[in-house]
């Protein structure tokens, strides 16, 4: 695990932004998985910016997002396809038709979920996912002691992510209680994975996830498996981690061709 720390959440996701836009610069035709959440905002806005700016260019993209609540249509505001226009698809010159949210109003969930995986098996496999952290550990919604190897279902939300994301939904009670998502098998085939995590309240997910053991009670630390996992935290995010001066020693070091900064 490749474990980037940096100044400012700002900062962490200029360079977040930069990991993804060379990817699609290397290849047009990139298959992206993204997220939803508060974290990788300043990330997309910056995606944004590289598109008007720069040309950035996402005709040819592919998207597939992790999750999507069950019962809210595109048209609720605190929908995940909502979330996704208004966020970043709407600023970028991207084909609608590639962009790919679960349908959380479908009425065979799991056939949903079955056919959201054939459907990215059918592209060829996404080049890069990204991820945030859920305050629990969680990736998408793969809530604690999940199945390590799940593949894209639906999954009942903690208390915790209840209590953490209520605030948008005016009131807990107005919160929906399960989501689809993908599982951490799903997460772990991406050919790349680039997790987010800022600010003091992921400290103790992100100390478990990059140095406490493999476990279910922690998801994200199913990243430990994958051959090409990094993470950018922010100095508040890192502040519980035992062998901070190690990754930045690592990062100091690194050929020209490993630095993205
Ligand atoms: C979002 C998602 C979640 C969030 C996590 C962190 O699509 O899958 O895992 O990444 O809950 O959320 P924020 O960024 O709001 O702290």
């Amino acid at each position: 695990m490749e474990v980037l720390i940096r100044d400012n959440s700002d900062i962490g996701c200029v360079l977040g932004a930069k990991i993804i836009a060379r990817v699609v610069r290397e290849k047009p035709d990139a298959v992206l998985g993204l997220a939803t959440g508060r974290t990788p905002l300043r990330l997309y806005q910056e995606l944004i910016r590289q598109h008007r700016e720069e040309g950035l260019d996402f005709s040819r993209v592919t998207t597939f997002n992790l999750d999507e609540y069950v019962g809210l249509p595109a048209t609720h505001d605190q929908s995940y396809r909502y979330f996704m226009r208004e966020s970043l698809f709407r600023h970028i010159n991207i084909d609608q038709k590639r962009t790919h949210v679960p349908d959380g109003t479908a009425a065979d969930l799991h056939a949903e979920c079955r056919a959201y995986e054939q459907k990215i098996i059918d592209i060829g496999g996404i080049d890069i996912q990204l991820l945030g952290l859920g305050r629990n550990g969680h990736i998408g919604f793969n809530e604690p002691t999940g199945s390590l190897r799940s593949r894209t279902w639906v999954k009942i939300l903690s208390e915790q992510t209840l209590r953490d994301n209520s605030d948008v939904f005016g009131s807990l009670e107005k919160m929906p209680r399960h989501a689809l998502t993908m599982g951490i098998g799903t997460i772990l085939d991406a050919r790349r994975v680039l997790l987010v995590a800022f600010g003091p309240a992921k400290v103790r997910a992100v100390e478990q996830m990059v140095e406490g053991p493999l476990a279910g009670i922690c998801p994200g630390s199913a990243l430990q498996l994958h051959p090409r996992a990094t993470v950018i935290l922010d100095e508040n995010s890192a502040a519980g981690l035992h062998y901070a001066d190690h990754y930045r020693w690592i990062d100091r070091h690194k050929l020209a061709w490993q630095k993205y900064d």
